[in-house]
């Protein structure tokens, strides 16, 4: 059988040294070496392969697979294309403490039903998952936990009675005695997601591992496990807010960029049906700089309060802060203020926010932001009736975006009666909705129309 012995590896040109060096001596890139597990082959394997493994024809594998899991939770099934498939590995990811330990155990209640389930924990004790099952009512025989932080001990748990769906959490506090490096490095955070990923497919378990985000934004240094997994859902929010938006930003089996809304309760994640109302309710009327934007999230349309300010700066520099949207896309929309409506912001502070600590993507926000930045700078308030989306380019033009149609629905369902986009979405809108659809070509129009 496989000979087993560790190696250290340089992650940026794969030179392979038998001890840790803090510089590669072929590319001389610094601390680029990882310990890795090598399994050294005999010379016959190596030969041969696996003998029973042969290429088969797609038209020869039967198309019957087995059914997706639903767990009943909207929102989630959704997300993760409609369902659980069998055999996947899904990544669940977020910042400490967002929710996720609390997302999963509600889903696995509602699994746990019919499949049997079992939940490895490095993190907490079985008394202390029993507090949090307690506080969102969960009630399960076929939920299992495990207080156990050995990759090995918890496989082998998994092959003397294997589970439908098994959870780690979280893969940072899992380890391998393979491998002597600490819990939470990207060597055994990789290998112990690799031998996850293995057991998936071989025993055709459902996978869930709960990954921190570290500060730089990925997960367990340079993102280590994206490309490993089937599936990578990020639970994301703003931690003084309530709201918690799962996004899929990868899914072998489903539509990436689809995205649940959740509400953080006392009772767990409650599912919210209509984010855009919930976001809205606290919109002030008639005060300059707020305009309503519709973003698109996967296929659902997000009504969100955008906020400008503009205030005389006391700094010599001028402070540029945003919140929600990326600050880039606010200096470049600056500039074509200043250039094409001859605005100036030289002397001025700018800042952005998005209501309720939700994130805009989206180019479509676009015009919404200098919508609000053009109240905010007059001091015009912008009528409460109008809903504005649309792309903005650096000649001051207003381009064309998809999913009109999604939107202007959402805006006239939620009440609101005039929408403001680009002149190429408008023409092409269907002469039924209710809702007046006003088209503008150029920042000009938005000036002429609005203010
Ligand atoms: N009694 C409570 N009422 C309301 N919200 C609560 C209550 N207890 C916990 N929470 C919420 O649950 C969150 C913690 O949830 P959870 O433990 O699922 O997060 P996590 O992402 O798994 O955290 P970690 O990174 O520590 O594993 C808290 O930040 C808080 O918002
Ligand atoms: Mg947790």
């Amino acid at each position: 059988m496989a000979d087993r012995k560790t190696v250290f590896r340089c992650q940026q040109c794969g030179y392979v040294s038998p001890k840790w060096l803090g510089r590669c001596p072929d590319c001389k890139s610094w601390e680029s070496l990882v310990e890795e597990v090598s399994y050294k082959s005999s010379e016959k394997e190596l030969a041969t392969g696996n003998p029973q493994n042969r290429p088969v024809a797609l038209a020869d594998i039967p198309a019957e697979t087995e059914p997706r899991l639903l767990s009943g939770i909207g929102e989630w099934d959704r997300v993760l294309g409609g369902g659980l498939i069998a055999g996947s590995l899904v990544l669940l990811a977020g910042d400490p403490g967002i929710g996720k330990s609390t997302l999963l155990l509600q889903v696995l209640a509602r699994l746990s039903q019919e499949k049997r389930v079992l939940y490895a924990s490095g993190e907490e004790s079985p008394q202390q998952l029993k507090v949090r099952a307690l506080r969102l009512g969960v009630e399960s025989p076929n939920l299992f936990v495990y207080s156990e932080t050995s990759l090995e001990a918890v496989l082998d748990a998994v092959a003397q009675k294997p589970p439908h769906i098994l959870v780690v959490d979280s893969i940072q506090t899992v380890h391998t005695r393979a491998l002597e490096v600490a819990p939470g490095s990207v060597s055994q955070v990789r290998e112990c997601a690799s031998r996850l990923m293995r057991a998936a497919k071989e025993t055709g378990v459902s996978i869930f591992v709960v990954g921190h985000v570290t500060k730089e934004g990925s997960i367990a240094g340079p993102r280590a496990l994206e490309h490993l997994v089937d599936t990578v859902l990020y639970l994301e929010g703003d931690r003084t807010h309530t709201f918690r938006l799962l996004r899929a930003v990868k899914n072998r089996y489903g539509s990436t960029n689809e995205v649940g809304v959740f509400e953080m309760k006392e009772v767990g994640l409650e599912q919210v049906p209509n984010p855009s109302k919930l976001l809205l309710a606290e919109r002030p009327k008639g005060v300059s700089g707020s305009v309503v934007a519709c973003a698109v999230e996967g296929t659902r349309p997000l009504l969100v309060e955008l906020q400008a300010l503009v205030s005389a700066t006391s700094w010599l520099q001028p402070r540029r802060t945003s919140m929600g949207v990326d600050s880039n896309r606010l200096s470049l929309l600056l500039a074509v203020l200043e250039k094409k409506l001859g605005l100036n912001f030289a002397q001025q502070d700018v800042f952005v926010n998005v209501a309720g600590g939700v994130r805009l993507v989206e180019p479509a926000t676009d015009l919404a932001m200098t919508t609000a930045l053009l109240s905010t700078y007059l001091d015009r308030p912008l009528p409460p009736e109008w809903v504005v989306w649309g792309e903005v380019g650096l000649a001051g033009e207003v381009r064309g975006v998809g999913h009109s149609s999604v939107r202007a629905l959402e805006a006239q369902k939620l009440g609101f009666t005039r929408c403001l986009i680009p002149r190429s979405n408008a023409e092409r809108l269907s002469p039924e909705l209710e809702i007046e659809c006003v088209g503008v070509k150029s920042l000009q129009d938005v000036m002429q129309l609005l203010f």
